[in-house]
């Protein structure tokens, strides 16, 4: 197949890695990349995933067979739909049921329709601001607030006092976070440890559960200081043990998969859940309609099976037998950021040391080549190590000791990556 895969983080380092060692990959090409994706196909930099006719022309260009879509936006502006009829595949949910990514008030209204266990919640606008501070009278501290649209990641508030709650509330009503948050939702707060599901689906009642991952979306060790886009990742995750999973698979996949079916949504492609497990029990945090990142730099590692099957598996809306087989090693993935991400962070610093070490690989996420070739920093998140071991205390140790000799002015991880789930 003539694959085109849109995206430029550590993420599409990862799957262009695994599609492209593929017998299935005739040709592969990287939508805009980064300075590390020609090592799986071609990069091409001046083509932008949200670009959709631009696209168009590559794909009859060159032929393409398939598109594989690394990042939401795209698929919240409908590039399933924008090709439904065009000679090309692409895996991903069309626009309408990539709303449960686009809308969280779309995704707990589904949630709630399908009796999916989740946080209570309830949906102000502006016209409702007045109800809104009343819904937080009824909860207990802390308050989750979260702008209803996509906001880079941002729009999620977890604040600690009623008052603080209410101001914040009417701040975003006005506008805070643009339009995406003229719409805000209200949640129960859950307490408990977080992990991440990766199902891939046919739409058509068949799925494959993908090895579960946990992410680390603090910049500070210990879970402190601000979210990032993710600073590291393990699977598996010893929580999530069989009891564990039976659960998630009876109470949230089975119904979420049968709700799309039931609810005329065309999915095919990869559901991200987020789930917290309260005292033994999963609920869902919140739904993508990706992989996430830095999951995939773990998950695919571990995806023993022809990634390219599933995904035309999934793309043509049959998933058959295909097989999804994990690989038993673990996995885990430490990711080197820029000095001050995820504030104000310089690019342009040269990276240096070994970038292909024996015990490690070196996904590449915010890099480029400058215009004399030197591979420099070009993001917050620069490189994602990712090692296997026969646990995750080894796994951890090779991706340590390969950072240990990659270099970059201000380069900053964090030490304390899977501690808090390793025994
Ligand atoms: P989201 O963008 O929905 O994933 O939210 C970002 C982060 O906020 C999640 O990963 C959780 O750590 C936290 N969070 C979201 N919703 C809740 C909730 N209802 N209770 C506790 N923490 C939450
Ligand atoms: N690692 C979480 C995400 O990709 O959203």
């Amino acid at each position: 197949m003539r694959i085109l895969l849109l995206g430029s983080g550590g993420r599409e380092s990862a799957l262009a890695r695994k599609i492209s060692e593929s017998p299935r990959c005739e040709a592969l090409w990287i939508a805009p990349g980064n300075g590390g994706t020609d090592a799986y196909g071609t990069s091409l930099p001046g083509l932008s995933p949200l670009d959709f006719k631009a696209i168009e022309d590559f794909v009859t260009k060159k032929a393409i067979d398939m598109i594989v879509v690394g990042n939401e936006d795209p698929l919240v502006a409908g590039i399933y739909d924008y090709f439904e009829q065009a000679p090309v595949l692409v895996v991903g949910p069309s626009k309408a049921a990539a709303a449960l990514e686009g809308s969280k008030d779309f995704a707990k209204a589904f949630m709630q329709r399908q009796g999916i266990p989740t946080a209570a919640y309830a949906t102000f606008t502006a016209e409702t601001l007045s109800e809104g501070q009343a819904f937080l009278e009824t909860l207990q501290a802390p308050y989750v607030l979260k702008a209803d649209g996509l906001a880079a990641g941002k729009g999620v508030l977890i604040i600690p006092t009623l008052n603080e709650a209410k101001e914040a509330l009417a701040e975003m009503l006005a506008g805070q976070f643009g339009e995406s948050s003229r719409k805000v939702v209200i949640e129960e707060f859950l307490s408990g440890i977080e992990c991440s599901v990766f199902v891939l689906t046919d739409g058509n009642g068949g799925y494959r559960v993908l090895p579960v991952a946990k992410d680390y979306k603090r910049v500070g060790e210990g879970d402190t200081g601000p979210n990032t886009g993710g600073m590291g990742a393990v699977s598996p995750v010893p929580f999530a043990d069989d009891a564990f999973m039976a659960k998630v698979t009876e109470q949230i996949i089975l119904p979420t998969i049968k709700g799309l079916v039931d609810e005329k949504l065309t999915y095919r492609g990869f559901i991200f859940l987020g789930l917290i497990n309260c005292d033994g029990q999963p609920k869902v945090i919140e739904y993508n309609v990706r992989m996430g990142d830095p999951e995939t730099e773990v998950v695919m590692p571990r995806l023993k099976s022809d990634l390219v099957d599933l995904l035309e598996g999934c793309a043509r809306g049959d998933l058959g037998d295909i097989p999804a087989e994990a690989d038993d090693r673990a996995a885990a993935t430490v990711i080197a950021v820029s000095g001050g991400y995820p504030g104000a962070y310089p690019k342009g610093k040269e990276i240096t040391g070994n970038l292909a070490p024996a015990d490690s690989i070196v996904f590449h996420a915010g890099t480029k080549r400058d215009s004399d070739g030197r591979l420099v920093t070009a993001g917050g998140r620069v490189l994602a190590v990712t090692s296997y071991g026969i646990d995750l205390a080894e796994a951890l140790k090779h991706s340590y000791d390969s950072l240990a000799d990659i270099h970059f002015d201000g380069i900053n991880y964090r030490r304390d990556i899977g501690r808090d789930v390793m025994k």
